[in-house]
């Protein structure tokens, strides 16, 4: 049987948080050549960012003669040294920043898409909060979660330790339980400077998009506190999620317009150089999208560096409008199949 919510006429809601008035807009270009990440021949599906330093590219760099104790200095303070020299000789509308995009550790939402099979999941599981012995309404990490971060904790103690890494200065990370707790666990009991200790900001536009699926709807502000207390909240972060709306998903350009206005806000208020992400695959693919860098998938756990040259330039942006939420279609029966093309009501038979 197939239960249909196109036709509805359900209210219809999108983000109302564009056409501001501002006559300047920033543009982002990824500076090649510094990360294997962004280099088109870097299969994605292979990358292990663990085993690579990060990704970073063993090379010179132009200001490698003026670096302090060049002969004794790690590929990553010759990078930091490069990195201050781009920003002390940058025009007054310039600068660079690395960004460190992590997704989230495996949560319950990913383990049960895997258990039941992408079809069944998104037409059916997916919708509903849990299946009586898992949760995964707002979900939590699994132990395979919880190791994956943890694993990211030992190497940035590595980095840190024996590559003299600059560490992140500031710390955002999406509402959503599982980025809450990886960002915990991934940055815990690290010798990090006194002026740039781990409290993180949480904001509610580095979520994941916004699907009908349970695992997107986040939970209440008072919840999020009492778990992670001493979690920052951005200016005018609501009490409940304004925006989960059942059976109804946020287009791909809406996110686009919402990644690009947390990046923008994060640049107008942030002088921070090196900056920490914590969100989910599909916002950081929409991230990357708003960077101009490309297509590149990260497995539960993983942490993208981006370098990235931020430009603020005069006049208003290209409009882009934002759409309506879509309508979602769902089965009234779980599907049996397993693996098909079909992810949408055409697997309810
Ligand atoms: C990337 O690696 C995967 C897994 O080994 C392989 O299937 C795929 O063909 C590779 N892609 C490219 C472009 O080489
Ligand atoms: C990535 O490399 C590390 C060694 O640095 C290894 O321990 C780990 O198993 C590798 N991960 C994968 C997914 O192959
Ligand atoms: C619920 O889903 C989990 C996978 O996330 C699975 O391990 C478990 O067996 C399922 N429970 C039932 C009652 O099917
Ligand atoms: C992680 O969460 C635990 C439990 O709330 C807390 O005790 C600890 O201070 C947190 N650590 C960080 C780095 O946020
Ligand atoms: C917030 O969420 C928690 C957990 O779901 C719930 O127990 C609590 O009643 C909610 N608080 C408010 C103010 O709605
Ligand atoms: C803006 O960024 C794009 C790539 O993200 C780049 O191709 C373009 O040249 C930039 N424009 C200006 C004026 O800097």
């Amino acid at each position: 049987m197939l239960v249909s919510y196109l036709a509805s006429g359900l209210a219809i809601i999108a983000f109302s948080c564009l056409a501001s008035a501002h006559s300047d807009h920033v543009n982002y270009t990824v500076v090649p050549g510094i990360f294997l990440q962004d280099d088109p021949s870097t299969n994605a599906s292979t990358f292990n960012f663990t085993a690579s330093n990060f990704g970073l590219i063993d090379r010179d760099y132009p200001t490698d003669s003026s670096c302090p104790d060049r002969k004794h200095s790690t590929q990553w303070q010759r990078l930091s040294h490069y990195i201050s020299a781009l920003n002390s000789h940058s025009r007054s509308n310039e600068r660079y920043s690395l960004l460190f995009l992590g997704r989230h550790g495996e949560g319950f939402h990913n383990a049960a898409e895997s258990f039941y099979g992408t079809p069944a999941w998104n037409c059916y599981w997916s919708e509903l909060d849990g299946n009586g012995t898992a949760t995964w309404a707002d979900a939590h990490l699994t132990a395979t979660g919880i190791n994956q971060a943890l694993t990211v904790n030992k190497f940035w103690k590595h980095l840190m330790q024996d590559e003299k890494i600059t560490p992140p200065e500031t710390y955002y990370t999406s509402p959503l339980y599982r980025c809450l707790s990886t960002a915990n666990l991934t940055f815990s009991g690290l010798d990090l400077p006194r002026r740039n200790q781990f409290v993180p900001t949480i904001k509610e536009y580095f979520r994941e998009g916004i699907s009908a699926h349970t695992c997107d709807r986040r939970s209440n502000k008072t919840f999020i506190h009492s778990n992670f207390p001493s979690y920052r909240f951005e200016k005018g972060f609501p009490e409940y999620d304004p925006y989960w709306t059942a059976l109804h998903a946020e287009t791909s350009t809406d996110q686009d317009i919402r990644s690009k206005k947390v990046l923008d806000d994060v640049f107008s208020n942030d002088d921070s150089t090196y900056i920490s992400v914590t969100a989910h695959s599909g916002e950081i693919a929409s991230l990357l999208r708003v960077l101009g860098h490309r297509t590149f998938s990260l497995s539960t756990g993983a942490v993208l560096p981006v370098f990235v040259k931020v430009t603020t330039l005069q006049g208003n942006s290209p409009t882009t409008t934002t759409q309506a939420f879509t309508s979602v279609s769902t089965c009234a029966t779980a599907p049996t199949i397993r693996a098909s093309t079909c992810n949408d009501c055409s697997c309810c038979k």
